[in-house]
Order: structure tokens, then C-alpha cells, then sequence
């Protein structure tokens, strides 16, 4: 390595970025506040509540809206002034509220996205962004009516200081030329949760059924398949795809052991995503494997770990400078951005961010668009592993 690649991967490591940090002071400064919605108050809506109750500043949680009473009075524990509503149309139909979270299930996803555009709102809209990739693109289609109207997608990796950091290391080449991705969200659990009434079972438990769900992929893999999207400029050409319902035997219908394979032809890439519900040893595990050095990422803590001739090459480069000695860790790696553990979760940076597009009127980092290229990419990987065929990504899809 060139002395001049070892000081730019020095700043690199310990250096401080623009984006998404300058967001949150930008943010703070505003003196409306916007009115919000939150559609769905599950595990996801509830938690966005206690994130949005510490940006008070930026944000006011005026309504609830749940299908379930006892969901609805959870939300209302994090939220005691919001107004409770059972339909989300009527919450829409409130001219007071400026925009909307959607925390449903995935085939809510695009009918409630597209009823709070036609009703004016701004949208932050979860991951995965649709249940099908024709619902992608008519939502493409729909924002492009609607001009005015912030329209974010869930994907929250998009916005933490750790995962920008690994995007600049990609970009600016500290990882060599990048052949392989290893990305896996594994448990030891059925995945499942407590059901007070077995005829709630298929609402409650709807990450196991076809009808709702795209599975462990739409759930888990498709954070990272965003990432890979965002860090690299690219999406997979072909998806290929393995899986079953090789343990929880009961009564799912959703894989709970699942294996996909992407080409991305344009870098020389290939990508392995995987999760089981059988086994966590590896639990959330990303590596980003170059011919310099690899890059292992957890989910706010990231380390580097150079192939065995660049990390000599930066040792010899720290001898002969004196620069300060680069600590590897016991296997040989060293962090990126340190601190990181200590950032805030990345949803913070992504609300603070969809406060900061309303409020100077600009286009999210996650957007329809984005979100459309994971969520097709997603749905083709289901294709793959539930038609047991492989998949190819089609030109048309370039142009969402
Ligand atoms: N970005 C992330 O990291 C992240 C994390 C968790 C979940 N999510 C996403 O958030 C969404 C919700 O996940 P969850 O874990 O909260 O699920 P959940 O089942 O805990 O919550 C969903 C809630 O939506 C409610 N709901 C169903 N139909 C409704 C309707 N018509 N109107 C209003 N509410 C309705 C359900 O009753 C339930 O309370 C999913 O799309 C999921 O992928 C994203």
C-alpha cells in the first residue's frame, strides 16, 4: 500500500463524516413540528413511538391507528396524547396530521401507502417496501403524482455513520477489488409471537404465511440486499435460491432455512444471503470480501481486517513514518469509525432524515426508488426459492 493510501485509510478509520450526523443538529433548529401518524402498532410502531419521543423537537405523535384494541393500548402507553383510530383511512382523513409512519404487515404495505399520498401525508414507509414487485412499480408511478410528498422506505443501514463509512472504504477502493459478500441473520428461535387467541393467529403471526409475508428474506436479508444496492450503485443480475421448512414444522408456510445467491455481473460479484431459524451462532453477520482486505460488520460495529500482504505493507508504512500504530485486534483487524457502538440506532439517523427532507423539501436517500430495486430484488429471490427456478433481473426494472 502507497504511503498516500495509508494516510487516506488512517482518516478513513478514525475520521467523521458529513452526512448522516450534520442531519440531526440541521433538524434540531426547525420551529414547527410536525404532526404524525403511526399506522400499525406492533413491535416496530411502538418502538418508532419511543424513538420519536426523543426527537420531541422535531416530531409530535397526534394519532395511532391498529386493528388490535390491545395493541392500540400499548401504543398508547409511549403515546398518551395521540388519538386512537382502528381504520386508518379515518386517520388519514385528519388534516392536522402531516405525515404517516406504515408499520404493517407487508400486504399493507402499498394500499395504505397509497391511500396516505392521495390524502396528502408525507410517508415513512417500512421495509420491505412492497409485497410484490407489480405493487414496486405502481408505487413508482403513484409518488411520481404526488411531487410534493416525502416518500421513505424503512431501510435504516442507509443511514448510520458506521455503514456510510463502509460505503466510503468500498468507493474509494481500501478493499481492493470485491468478489464475494457474505451476509447472514440466523436464530435459534421458532420466530413466532405469543397469540392471546388462536383466531388471531394468521394477523398476529403473519410473518408465517405466504398471503402477508415475503419471509425471512422480505424480513431480514433485505436490509443487507439494500446495503449492497446502496454501497455498490448496483442490484444482482441473476438470484438463485435453496430453502425449506426444515425444522419449525408447524403449520408456516414461510421457509425457516433459506439460501440465496446473487451475480452481480457488472462488478464480478457474487453475494450469499442467508438465515436459518435453527441455529445463532452467526446471528447477524455481514463480510465484504476484497483482494485488500475484508470488512466484517455487525450492526453498529464494524472492523477491518486486511489481507495478509496490505497489512504488512501498512505496518512497514508505519515504521518508516512514525505515524501512530495502527492497533490490530486478536484477529488481526482493526475498527472502523471507534465509538460506533455507541451511536444511536440507525432509525434515529433515518427519522431525523425524513424530518430534514419535509421540512427543505428534498428526496430521501431511501426512496420509492431504492426501495423498489430491494423490493424487487427481494421478490425475485422469493421467486427463486419458492418456484425453485432462477431468477434474472430485467432491464425494465432499471428505469423505476
Ligand atoms: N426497519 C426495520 O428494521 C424493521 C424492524 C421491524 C419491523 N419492520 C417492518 O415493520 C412492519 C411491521 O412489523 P412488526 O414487527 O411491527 O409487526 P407486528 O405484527 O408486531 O405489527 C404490525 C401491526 O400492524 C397492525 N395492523 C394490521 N393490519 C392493520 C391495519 N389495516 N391498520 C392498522 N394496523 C394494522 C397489526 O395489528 C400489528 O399490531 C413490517 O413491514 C416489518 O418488516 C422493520
Amino acid at each position: 500500500m502507497k504511503r498516500r493510501d495509508f494516510v487516506k485509510l488512517s482518516g478513513l478509520v478514525a475520521g467523521s463524516i458529513l452526512s448522516p450526523v450534520g442531519l440531526v443538529q440541521a433538524a434540531s433548529t426547525r420551529q414547527n413540528k410536525l404532526t404524525l401518524g403511526i399506522i400499525g402498532c406492533g413491535s416496530r410502531g411502538n418502538g418508532m413511538i419511543r424513538l420519536l419521543n426523543e426527537l420531541t423537537g422535531s416530531f409530535t405523535v397526534s394519532s395511532i391507528c391498529d386493528v388490535l384494541d390491545f395493541r392500540l393500548k400499548e401504543a398508547q402507553g409511549f403515546a398518551p396524547a395521540a388519538k386512537p383510530f382502528k381504520d386508518y383511512r379515518s386517520l388519514l382523513e385528519d388534516k392536522k396530521v402531516d405525515a404517516v409512519i406504515i408499520a404493517t404487515p407487508l400486504h399493507l404495505h402499498y394500499p395504505i401507502a397509497v391511500a396516505a399520498l392521495e390524502a396528502g401525508k408525507h410517508v415513512y414507509l417500512e421495509k420491505t417496501m412492497t409485497y410484490s414487485i407489480e405493487e414496486a412499480v405502481k408505487l413508482v408511478a403513484k409518488a411520481k403524482q404526488y411531487p410534493t410528498q416525502v416518500l421513505q422506505i424503512g431501510h435504516q443501514y442507509r443511514y448510520t455513520p458506521l455503514y456510510h463509512k463502509v460505503k466510503e472504504y468500498i468507493q474509494k477502493g481500501y478493499l481492493g477489488k470485491v468478489t464475494q459478500l457474505d451476509c447472514r441473520w440466523d436464530r435459534n428461535a421458532n420466530w413466532r409471537k405469543e397469540v392471546p387467541d388462536p383466531s388471531l393467529e394468521r394477523q398476529i403471526n403473519w410473518r408465517m404465511y405466504r398471503e402477508y409475508s415475503g419471509g425471512l428474506v422480505a424480513e431480514l436479508l433485505s436490509h443487507q440486499i439494500d446495503f449492497v444496492h446502496w454501497a455498490f450503485n448496483t442490484r444482482p443480475d441473476e438470484i438463485s435460491a435453496t430453502g425449506g421448512i426444515d425444522y419449525f414444522k408447524d403449520g408456516r408456510e414461510t421457509y425457516d432455512n433459506v439460501q440465496v445467491t446473487m451475480r452481480y455481473q457488472k462488478e464480478g460479484m457474487v453475494g450469499n444471503f442467508g438465515a436459518t431459524c435453527a441455529n445463532e451462532y452467526d446471528g447477524y453477520l455481514f463480510k465484504i470480501k476484497g483482494t485488500k482486505g475484508t470488512v466484517k460488520l455487525l450492526m453498529n460495529e464494524g472492523f477491518f481486517y486486511p489481507e495478509k500482504v496490505h497489512k504488512q505493507k501498512l505496518e512497514t508504512v508505519d515504521g518508516v513514518t512514525g505515524a501512530t500504530k495502527l492497533t490490530w485486534d486478536k484477529q488481526g483487524g482493526v475498527p472502523i469509525l471507534p465509538g460506533s457502538s455507541a451511536d444511536k440506532d440507525g432509525t434515529h439517523y433515518a427519522l431525523v432524515d425524513f424530518f430534514k427532507c419535509i421540512d427543505e423539501k428534498l428526496v430521501p436517500g431511501s426512496d420509492v426508488s431504492t426501495g423498489a430495486r430491494t423490493a424487487i430484488t427481494v421478490h425475485l429471490a422469493n421467486e427463486a426459492l419458492y418456484s425453485k427456478t432462477d431468477q434474472v433481473w430485467k432491464q425494465e426494472y432499471d428505469k423505476l
